[in-house]
């Protein structure tokens, strides 16, 4: 009896939460205009090797694919178009997702990419997961130091992660610091909140393993 209202209760949060998706995804993409975000993940690790090793690998299109599925939660992983954009100030504080190429290819290196991430509401249970189709884009600052990962999902969960470079013990190693804002559906705020939180430090904590 216990176990029956418990799925009940679990069928009938996939199905709002399904609904809701599927209605919020059939919009236009209104990225940055309706981003407000409501999840956060602050995280750091501090990588062993110089940043001259480390920018390319965790900070260019190089190790885009190797670091994304780190995630245990992260597969599928595919590089789509890669071009440029011009944008006016800092890339942190920019949102270039949704911006145009420039033609001339000026500007930021922009790469392009998908992959699936696998939440389980209830581990073990398969049939419950939520499987995630998410798109995005991969822009970086070679001067700086500095990228910008930005995602939406056809769950309509759009993120933004900006990862900082910085030399540390005297060049010896590299401090990777990154902050993740993103927006999810009101109903799947908790476990969306939850699962970015644990995921983004176990991704980290896992760099070093692209350097061995
Ligand atoms: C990560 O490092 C940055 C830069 O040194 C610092 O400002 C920030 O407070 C650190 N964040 C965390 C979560 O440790």
């Amino acid at each position: 009896m216990k176990f029956l209202t418990v799925s009940t209760f679990v069928s009938s949060f996939i199905v709002s939460v399904t609904c809701r998706a599927v209605d919020l995804s059939s919009r236009q993409d209104s990225y940055p205009s309706n981003f407000k975000p409501n999840f956060d993940s602050a995280f750091n690790v501090t990588i062993q090797k110089p940043l001259s090793t480390v920018f390319p690998i965790l900070g260019t299109n190089e190790g885009l694919g190797p670091h994304i599925l780190l995630s245990s939660i992260a597969s599928g992983f595919q590089a789509l178009t890669k071009d440029t954009v011009a944008v006016s100030g800092n890339l942190e504080d920019a949102f270039v997702r949704t911006l145009a190429a420039d033609s001339a290819g000026a500007g930021f290196p922009r790469q392009g990419f998908q992959y699936k991430e696998t939440v389980k509401i209830i581990p073990g249970v398969k049939f419950l997961d939520i499987v995630v189709n998410l798109k995005g884009t991969f822009t970086w600052d070679e001067n700086r130091k500095l990228s910008l990962y930005e995602t939406t999902s056809d769950k309509s969960v759009t993120v933004r992660k900006v990862r900082r470079f910085e030399e540390v013990d005297g060049g010896a190693a590299t401090l990777v610091s990154e902050t993740i804002t993103g927006q999810c559906p009101f109903l799947l705020q908790p476990i969306t909140q939850k699962t970015a939180r644990d995921a983004h430090k176990e991704q980290m904590n896992l760099y070093s393993t692209l350097f061995k």
